[in-house]
């Protein structure tokens, strides 16, 4: 048994090449297609679950929920004392926010605190968000972490599927620059690299990061997980219909400053740093009270799409 201990060792170190340095052994398919999406089953298990994310979000197939209405924000809106980091993990850019910042309502089961937020991206003029809307991709996609407020590990929480919610926001691109987020693209400068960590020059109010409060009550709710191993499945996922707005020059200090590498090895730029969508399976995805319902659902259109088509087949 040590025999093939040592053996399994040696194969796993010639699976995963040169994945050791950026602390993990999995990664982007911009990186390695050895540790790539495709593979992550192989390291985590979950990561092939019936429940996974990101999806598509689509909205023809999107029930709605009167339940869902508005979310209750605390702490969203002051800056708080005290610091936040910022930090290159090797896989994406994260900000670690403190106490005392909050979600509830919205149709969650509990109030849920705030961990971290972080970004996933693509390349110069490319899409990188990972959920997609009807189909649609957008340049990029921010992740605020929030962890059901009876626990105190997150190791205990991704045990149980109400035991994360997450929101997702879009991005587009916009003609001027958003200031909200010049004290993370200041702060990028001091990540460039997996494993630099800084404090931010001060905090802010999250919600001056978000779209204005009255587009809030407008989203997309499902069950899912993590989108990174080990794919947990323990997150109640809350993805809004609009995007933020950042200017093209922001979102490129995103796509062409930070790198998957460490300081001082080959320079790997951090770039296309999303999972692709994972199959609904017998999922379904509830729209919120105010949220747009796409204008296909229809079921009169759909029939009269339909037939002629149906009519060419048996012909
Ligand atoms: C990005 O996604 C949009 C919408 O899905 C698509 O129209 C566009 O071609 C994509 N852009 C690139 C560079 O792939
Ligand atoms: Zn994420």
């Amino acid at each position: 048994m040590p025999f093939l201990g040592a053996a399994l060792s040696f194969l796993m170190m010639m699976l995963l090449p040169g994945t050791e340095a950026s602390g993990g052994t999995w990664c982007y398919a911009t990186q390695d297609a050895t540790c790539a999406p495709a593979r992550w089953k192989v390291l985590a298990p979950q990561c092939g679950g019936v429940n996974q994310s990101p999806i598509n979000v689509d909205r023809k197939t999107a029930r709605r929920s009167n339940e869902l209405d508005a979310f209750v924000f605390k702490g969203y809106n002051t800056a708080p004392a005290g610091a936040w980091s910022i930090v290159n993990s090797g896989h994406a850019v994260q900000v670690n926010l403190g106490s005392g910042i909050s979600v509830s309502g919205a149709g969650l089961p509990a109030e849920y605190n705030a961990l971290q937020f972080h970004f996933h991206w693509g390349k110069p003029d490319g899409n990188g968000s990972e959920h997609q809307l009807d189909g649609n991709w957008y340049p990029m996609e921010v992740h605020i972490v929030h962890m059901h407020s009876k626990y105190t590990d997150i190791k205990v929480a991704v045990t149980d599927p109400n035991g994360l919610a997450v929101l997702g926001f879009f991005f587009k691109v916009s003609d001027t620059d958003n200031s909200n987020y010049n004290t993370i693209i200041d702060g990028l400068q001091s990540v460039r690299y997996s494993g630099g960590s800084v404090d931010l020059a001060s905090t802010f109010r999250l919600d001056s990061l978000l779209p204005s409060e009255n587009l809030l009550s407008r989203y997309y709710r499902y069950w899912g997980s993590l989108t990174t191993p080990g794919c947990a499945e323990a997150v109640i996922w809350t993805v809004f219909e609009d995007p933020i707005p950042i200017s093209s020059a922001q979102l490129n200090a995103f796509v062409n400053s930070v790198h998957f590498s460490a300081s001082g090895k080959t320079e790997v730029k951090m770039q296309d740093n999303y999972r692709p969508v994972q199959a609904l399976n017998s999922r379904r995805i509830y729209a919120s009270k105010q949220a747009s319902m796409s204008s296909s659902t229809s079921p009169a259109l759909s029939s009269v799409l339909l037939f002629p088509l149906l009519a060419i087949r048996l012909l």
